[in-house]
């Protein structure tokens, strides 16, 4: 979750950044450096840029009608067109603008992008007949730099319903599978490349390698994008950007925001101002892991217990939706209001994600937009302030990896996402301290007993929910009447699917009989077997 974002709302629709698009200011890299990725709305879109941030060559997506000054602007040292579910044949399909292969960089089509190619070059494309979805093998010809290194026998992953019939001038063809036979093409001259399948998914498993060959042997990408050349690059960016002003960052404990702070911290040092509102909502020792987290760093850190606040407003309160709104709204409020005690602020610092910020391309629906429905742009707007976002250009597990560059702890690093409006939607209808407090015993627990038995790292998210419902139990001779426990974990790449983790079930039986046995009042534990969809990964 960005940094900044108050811990509230939750809906399903991807959002669009207001600011989508915008980016690093170029002159930051030198020329050639990159590569840009137009964006026709594959759902693979940026697994290749992915791909090519893997092999440190830095990749960015644009839409893909961005006119060519947009481009150059970046100084990217080749083109790569998307694939995207469209037809070329049909009318309205979409197009890159004219001027772009007029650029005079290396392009690389890839499905769609391939087609295009071949169409704006005076050849034909045309639907297949069938489908081809899934495994086949290209058979290599030819000795391009493209193919340097790839088995001649090319394990590749289809998915396409159109096809080349024939050829534009210039092209010839380097690849050819049973059912394909322009599977890669190129115009050598030209530096025009296009394969039919795709290189950037897994099941391409030397797919890597064909990415590395355009943007290596083919653009002439020299520059290594490393961590360390991204983090030297960022504090030199927020220091030109920041300058002698003050930054204030909502400091939640979450990855995003944590990593967020210790990049600016290596910026502006004390002129970084953090503060974490504590809602109450937290878990076991969260504060004072925050503080220990923190210690050392050059920056302010201020903890505002707003708990007794949270508490009163969230009184009586069992609707989900109100309650998240309560806690974005007071969240907003308490911030606001600490923020407005640091003297001459002028910036807010967020920790904003790639994902956030790519601009959807709505072709037939927008592309693999991943998760941006959580974040909240509600302070900036009303605070007034500049935006410093250092995250922008990062993937989730770039930013775990730029994390590590800065020597952060792995326990921080490694940490479970964990919802804004915290264990107020795990516990299931009305809050209150009580409730809260056993939830979050039996939530340290589930947590211990994750940890020691080395399956923390193994699941995406794990967790205890409070139910708000009694059972009937047997402890001695006497019979209870007290609540029961859910306990969910979950793997997923994204949260926006996860299938429900198979823990061991010894693991499960440690958790159950120490919560039922030093957890006052709750007396059974039932395991979540649920997979989103159709279940959320929350409860509430
Ligand atoms: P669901 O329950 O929608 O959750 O499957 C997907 C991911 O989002 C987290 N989540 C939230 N995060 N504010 C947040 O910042 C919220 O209101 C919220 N609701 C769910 C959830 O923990 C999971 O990681």
């Amino acid at each position: 979750m960005p940094s900044s974002n108050p811990p509230s709302r939750r809906n399903t629709t991807p959002a669009r950044s207001p600011r989508a698009g915008r980016s690093f200011p170029a002159e930051t890299r030198p020329a050639g450096s990159g590569i840009v990725i137009l964006d026709f709305g594959s759902q693979y879109t940026q697994l290749i840029a992915r791909r090519l941030r893997e092999l440190e060559v830095f990749a960015e997506i644009l839409p893909y009608h961005a006119a060519p000054e947009t481009i150059l602007a970046r100084r990217p040292a080749g083109i790569i067109l998307s694939g995207g579910p469209a037809s070329v044949h049909r009318r309205g399909s979409p197009r890159p603008h004219p001027g772009i292969l007029e650029c005079g960089l290396p392009v690389l089509g890839i499905c769609y992008g391939m087609q295009l190619l071949v169409q704006l070059h005076g050849g034909r494309v045309a639907p297949t007949g069938r489908r081809e979805y899934g495994a086949a093998t290209a058979t290599l010809r030819g000795s391009d730099p493209l193919l340097a290194g790839l088995p001649r026998k090319l394990p590749v992953w289809m998915s396409h319903g159109d096809g080349a019939k024939n050829l534009g001038n210039g092209f010839r063809v380097l690849a050819r599978t049973e059912t394909a036979p322009y599977a890669a093409i190129a115009d050598p001259a030209k530096r025009l490349y296009g394969v039919q399948f795709h290189p950037e998914v897994a099941h391409t498993p030397d797919g890597a390698r064909l990415l590395a060959n355009f943007a290596r042997r083919i653009c002439g990408v020299r520059a290594r994008w490393t961590m360390e050349s991204f983090l030297e690059e960022s504090v030199r960016r927020v220091r030109a950007q920041v300058g002698e002003g003050k930054v204030v960052c909502a400091l939640s404990g979450g990855v995003d925001s944590s990593v967020a702070a210790a990049l600016l911290s290596r910026a502006v040092g004390k002129r970084l101002h953090c503060i974490y509102v504590d809602t109450g909502l937290g878990r076991y020792g969260d504060v004072e892991h925050l503080r220990a987290a923190f210690k050392g760093y050059r920056l302010n850190l201020k903890v505002v217990d707003a708990s007794p606040l949270f508490l009163r407003r969230l009184r009586g309160v069992a609707d989900p939706e109100r309650k998240r709104k309560i806690i974005g709204r007071t969240f907003i409020e308490v911030f606001d209001r600490e923020a407005k005690r640091i003297r001459g602020v002028e910036y807010l610092a967020q920790g904003t994600l790639y994902p956030d910020v790519i601009e959807s391309v709505s072709v037939h629906g927008p592309s693999a937009v991943i998760k941006s429905h959580h974040n909240v742009g509600g302070l900036p707007k009303r605070m007034k302030l500049k935006l410093v976002e250092p995250l922008r250009l990062l993937f989730k597990d770039e930013v775990r990896r730029l994390g590590r560059a800065m020597g952060m702890s792995p326990t921080l690093i490694g940490r479970h996402p964990f919802p804004g409006p915290g264990l107020a939607v795990r516990v299931l209808g009305a809050v209150t301290p009580e409730r809260l407090e056993r939830l979050r015993l039996a939530d340290r627990i589930f947590q211990e007993e994750l940890r020691s038995s080395g399956w923390y790292d193994k699941v995406w998210q794990a967790f205890a929910v409070l139910l708000p419902v009694r059972t009937v139990g047997v402890m001695g001779d006497e019979r209870t009447h007290d609540y029961a426990l859910a306990l969910r974990s979950v793997n997923s790449v994204d949260g926006m699917t996860a299938d429900w983790s198979r823990l061991p079930h010894d693991l499960l039986a440690r958790a159950s009989s120490r919560i039922v046995s030093e957890v006052r009042g709750i007396n059974r534990v039932a395991y979540d077997v649920t997979s989103k969809p159709p279940a959320t990964i929350e409860w509430e």
